[in-house]
């Protein structure tokens, strides 16, 4: 199989230090590369051999192979970790048996497209203290944003599934969050772990030899996110709140005592409290930087924000602005369109998903043997003209049924932003949700407008935090309507 030479034991590893022409950071430029050189389908050394792909065939062919337990390999970092410091591993880094029993306990509360209906009313909330939060951290006359859009977004991701989660709002939307508050620190912790884990995936693992400053940063990281998420877990427990359903008072539906409802695998309490934990977790980032991309797509293209607050306004009062319901949500079509289409031009996670194969697969003519690392390229895959037509434009028209059928290629396999199969994303309907519903209140009350001249204006990129994050601050101006 073709691939870049590299060296003994470290492969190409020097390619992506300070001595070589890319970076991990964005390490789509590199693939996008070798992908010209090598075709769509080559190996590359980084530790160990990875096989990366590139055909939608391929794709379909490990998805559909990837048996009762697919295997994700486990981030370095955490393996050390687990193993050093006996740090609990997160349900997302848990293979075999002990995965699936985690899946299936929360499965049935999570993944059905009305599971987080129930939540509506307080995300309505959030939302609204959001778009408020927002209005308060503008400058009234220019309509800039004092504080870089994209943290505030991770404010809001905090605060929205915080609330689902453990039924506290956490306050990461007042206005001034002091050092010394849980929100504060939860903050910091979820994105000094993530750099972490990040700056050593491929890197040489001096951190398995001793104990690295990054090491150190992401062992600290995660005792605070345990250690403050415990005393929210504590307190959902023990509350018996009632909240709305289907407009009806229901009791104790928070979301944690759910899981507890259903806890049919057994699970120990103290794995109730890291799944909980990992949830809420894996939710920050990953919905802040999703969002980011969103509204920068959208003030980029003012047709499309016209026409997306015109199926707002068909559904929902602007001056009242009412709570959105499951019914307006599910006939905003362009809505889910435009955030479909943001996904595809900022595919929302570093290069794509990652499989150990569990059998011995044919891809692309090469047999590949079980146990090898495939990684499903769709950051690259979704921006090349040849699988998706005027691939550099954001044209949310092509997911529209009846109207951009010839846009978009016929089977899934070429763009899955929440993976597929029984690993796909646990999370999706809540990311889902939340997105929507930041979307329908910020356009509500603003115009989006970049901030320079577009003539002047440098694309905002994108660099890998495992999750793709914008590369700078986006240039974002809120005009009030
Ligand atoms: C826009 C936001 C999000 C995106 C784009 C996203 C995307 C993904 C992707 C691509 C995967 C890997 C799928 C695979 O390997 O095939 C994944 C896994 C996962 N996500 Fe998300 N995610 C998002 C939000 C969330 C949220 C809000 C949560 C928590 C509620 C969450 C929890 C998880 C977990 C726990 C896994 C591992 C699942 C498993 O291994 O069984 N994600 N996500």
């Amino acid at each position: 199989m073709p691939g870049p030479k590299g060296w003994p034991l470290i492969g190409s590893l020097l390619d992506y230090s300070r001595f070589g022409r890319f970076s991990f950071e964005r390490m789509h430029v590199a693939k996008r590369e070798n992908l010209a050189v090598y075709g769509k389908i080559y190996k590359e050394k980084m530790g160990q051999h990875i096989v990366n792909l590139f055909d939608p065939a391929d794709i379909e062919t490990v998805y559909r192979a990837e048996g009762k337990y697919p295997v994700r390999p486990v981030m370095p970092l955490i393996a050390v970790a687990s193993k050093r410091d006996k740090e609990p591993m997160g349900f997302g880094s848990l293979n075999g048996e002990p995965w699936w029993r985690v899946r299936r306990a929360v499965q049935q509360s999570m993944m059905p497209p009305g599971a987080a209906h129930v939540y509506l009313p307080v995300q309505n909330q959030v939302a609204d203290d959001f778009v408020r939060l927002l209005s308060r951290k503008l400058d009234e006359g220019s309509g800039k944003l004092e504080e870089d859009i994209t943290k505030l977004l991770t404010k809001y991701a905090m605060e929205a599934f915080g609330a689902v989660c453990f039924n506290v709002r956490i306050g990461c939307l007042e206005p001034l969050i002091p050092p010394d508050s849980d929100a504060y620190r939860v903050i910091a912790s979820v994105n000094n772990m993530f750099e972490a884990i990040q700056k050593t995936n491929f890197a040489f693992p001096w951190y398995a030899i001793y104990r690295t400053q990054l090491y150190r940063q992401f062992l600290e990281a995660t005792k605070t996110c345990q250690r403050v998420a415990q005393t929210y877990v504590d307190e959902a427990l023990r509350s018996d709140e009632e909240v709305e359903d289907d407009g009806k008072k229901v009791k104790g539906k928070n979301f944690l005592q759910t899981l507890v409802d259903n806890n049919s695998e057994r699970l120990t309490n103290d794995e109730m409290v890291q799944l909980t934990i990992d949830l809420f977790t894996a939710g920050i980032d990953s919905t802040a930087y999703a969002l980011s991309f969103c509204l920068y797509n959208l003030a980029k293209n003012v047709d499309k924000q016209d026409r997306l607050l015109s199926e707002i306004d068909s559904l929902l009062d602007r001056t009242s602005c009412p709570p959105v319901t499951p019914e307006v949500l599910n006939r905003m079509q362009y809505l889910k369109a435009c955030v479909r289409e943001s996904f595809r031009l900022n595919f929302p996670i570093e290069g794509g998903p990652m499989r150990q194969l569990s059998a011995d697969l044919v891809l692309s003519d090469y047999l590949v043997p079980k146990g090898t690392l495939v990684w499903l390229n769709f950051q690259t895959m979704c921006l090349l003209e040849e699988n998706f037509e005027q691939a550099d434009r954001y044209l949310p028209e092509r997911w529209m049924k009846g109207e951009g059928d010839t846009l978009r290629p016929t089977n899934n396999f070429f763009m899955l932003p929440f993976g597929y199969g029984s690993r796909m994303c646990i999370g999706r309907r809540f990311a889902e949700q939340e997105t929507w519903l930041a979307l329908i209140k910020i356009l509500q009350r603003f115009r989006l407008q970049l901030d320079v001249d577009a003539s002047e204006h440098r694309p905002i990129g994108m660099i890998n935090r495992i999750f793709t994050m914008p590369d700078a601050n986006i240039p974002l101006k809120f005009i009030p309507r």
